[in-house]
């Protein structure tokens, strides 16, 4: 019905009709609600006009109406309340299965780097009907990741991730927008969000020229010496990383901080912040030395190595593992 009087943006996204359904529930409250006191201005002014001979009657107030406008409204606001809440935590939480794909914002473009290796600018490929989770982060000032039909946005910010995820549902190519006014160029800060068929996805992830992104991890890891504190056989001057992500970690100061992807970085280009217990405050700060893509690359090799046993090599084993633990745990 929408499509033949498109007055929203078309629907391509799991959470599109959910945003919308409650979109259109708002308008029709507040329309009622405008109706209503129009309504009523108008009948009252006419209905209480100064007339000749009559005189206005002072009302001592009414506990039956006040009760009934208050107790009406609040109840609609909380149905607003909840319903809204339901579909924010939904879109706030991504699957633990989704694809992740990282995005690097800066002025003025996307820059794209998929898991499995492939990389893109101001394009973002993705399968039809399987849940992608961006893992975004900007390399200067605060940006926006927007996709109308997906009704997904989220703001990009230097210094740390933020997450956005969506499943699509129709293939075809989607505006991509900078919602977030970031100089001369915002404007121009758009791309493609273009969502293929299953086999047309396979296809394009795997025909790139680059290795998995944890590939490349891996050697940015063993560039930068990072193998020589962080071992993997015995206990070295830094933590050992297997099995570190997603896992809880306990600290210097006493407290316990799951290690998530913003832990990995903040951990990298800041050491000190976060110190795991035992061990001495002797890594030097990353900051500066590497570029954004290479800290997400260090993130997804520390991401691998977590979700294997030590000495497997291969990151598609890993992934697959991964599956099934995930798999596993949502059977219990
Ligand atoms: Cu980036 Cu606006």
């Amino acid at each position: 019905m929408l499509n033949d009087f498109p007055l929203w943006p078309q629907q391509a996204s799991t959470l599109a009709h959910r945003v919308d359904a409650l979109y259109i529930f708002l308008l029709i409250i507040t329309g009622m609600m405008a109706l209503l006191v129009c309504t009523l201005v108008i009948y009252f002014a006419a209905r209480f006009r100064k007339r000749a001979g009559v005189r206005a009657e002072q009302i001592e107030g009414s506990n039956a109406l006040e009760i009934t406008w208050s107790v009406i409204p609040f109840c609609i606001f909380m149905v607003i309340f909840a319903w809204g809440a339901v579909v924010y935590f939904s879109q706030r939480t991504p699957p633990a299965d989704a694809t992740e794909v990282y995005v690097v914002a800066k002025q003025w473009m996307w820059k794209v780097e998929h898991a499995e290796g492939q990389r893109e600018i101001n394009e973002l490929h993705v399968p039809v009907g399987r849940d992608v989770k961006l893992i975004m982060t900007s390399q200067d000032v605060i940006h926006s990741f927007y996709i109308p039909a997906f009704r997904v946005k989220q703001d990009v910010l230097p210094g740390r991730y933020t997450v956005e995820w969506f499943r699509a549902t129709k293939p075809g190519t989607y505006h991509l927008f900078c919602a977030e006014y970031c100089g001369t160029q915002h404007s121009g800060m758009v791309g493609n969000i273009v969502v293929l068929e299953p086999a047309q996805y396979e296809a394009w992830i795997n025909a790139g020229p680059n290795g998995p992104l944890s590939d490349s991890g891996e050697k940015v890891f063993a560039e930068l010496g990072c193998s020589t504190c962080h071992r993997s056989d015995v206990q070295g001057r830094g933590p050992n990383l297997q099995g570190v992500f997603g896992n809880p970690v306990e600290l210097e100061d006493g407290r316990t901080v799951t290690a998530d992807e913003n832990y990995l970085r903040e951990s990298i280009l800041d050491p000190g912040a976060k110190r795991v217990k035992g061990f001495k405050p002797i890594m030097p700060t990353f900051q500066g030395l590497l570029t954004e893509e290479q800290v997400n690359e260090l993130v997804a090799y520390i991401k691998s190595i977590s979700s294997k046993p030590a000495g497997v090599k291969t990151t598609a084993s890993a992934a697959s593992q991964t599956q099934a633990q995930r798999n596993g745990s949502q059977v219990q």
